[in-house]
């Protein structure tokens, strides 16, 4: 039947039908997702720090994310791939962000770009619904702007959720076909979900968004450290790898693996 599409995704908001979005930055669990039908993929900028080990997501660059974004498109046949524009790769211009999403779309396989920011971006916004390129906004906590926001704390409180709901506005009317809002109030991603005709993803954003959206190594416990409040873990990966990982180490150093059935 095809990838999930910006009109399927219209349709679930006009029948009130939630759905869920993960992160994914490999083939394994791309085809994983893909299998349980998780309508859209997003290989966002958080590779930064799940793939790549940098502390925030301010370094990684395009030419890092597109190799994930080939690996996500080959693993999953069902789900839209959605790429997150880097940090320094679309605020210079329209055009610079044209050609970064060009390069996401064509080389990488993705569907639709994300990216970040309100009144700011939407020339971009503009150029590439223009150019045929569907968009996601990202609006809240927008960990590209850690420097300016001054650490990852709840945004849009008081009369920041006005300017928070004007730029969700702004980005529905640039073409935007949704928008990512993370570690808002949920009383404002409520309101803000109510006003759009687009639909709103949220993360740490209460349960009145449309869809929802995690880090996927955060939603299966395979993340170590301490996890942000939103965050729940649907499993415990980091238990069961770091088990599997001591129980095959050991039975080497023992001797007791391989054995003759793994042998020819
Ligand atoms: O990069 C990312 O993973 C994201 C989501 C958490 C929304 O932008
Ligand atoms: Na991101």
């Amino acid at each position: 039947s095809g990838r999930t599409t910006v009109r399927d995704i219209r349709a679930a908001k006009e029948r009130g039908e939630k759905w869920a979005m993960l992160t994914s930055y490999d083939v394994l669990s791309a085809g994983i997702f893909d299998e349980v039908g998780i309508p859209v993929l997003l290989v966002g900028d958080s590779a930064a720090n799940t793939v790549y080990g940098y502390e925030t997501t301010v370094p990684i660059t395009v030419d890092e994310m597109i190799p994930l974004v080939q690996a996500v498109v080959r693993g999953a046949s069902n789900a839209m791939v959605v790429a997150d524009l880097p940090f320094g790769s679309y605020q210079s211009s329209p055009q610079q962000a044209l050609e970064t999403a060009a390069r996401f779309l064509k080389e990488g396989g993705a569907q639709a770009v994300k990216l970040e920011g309100g009144a700011r971006v939407l020339p971009q916004v503009e150029a590439l619904v223009a150019a045929g390129v569907p968009v996601v906004g990202h609006l809240g906590l927008t960990p590209q702007s850690v420097h300016t926001l001054g650490g990852y704390r709840v945004q849009g409180r008081d009369r920041a959720g006005d300017v928070l709901l004007a730029d969700a506005l702004g980005l529905q009317e640039a073409g935007a076909f949704a928008v990512v809002l993370e570690v808002v109030p949920a009383d404002l991603a409520a309101r803000v979900t109510k006003e759009l005709t687009i639909s709103t993803v949220g993360i740490g954003a209460g349960a009145d968004c449309d869809a929802q959206v995690l880090v996927w190594q955060d939603m299966a416990g395979l993340s170590g450290g301490q996890a942000p409040r939103f965050v729940k873990r649907f499993a415990e990966l980091r238990t069961a790898l770091a088990d599997a990982a001591a129980a095959y180490s050991d039975e080497v150093s023992r001797g007791v693996y391989p054995t003759v059935e793994h042998s020819y």
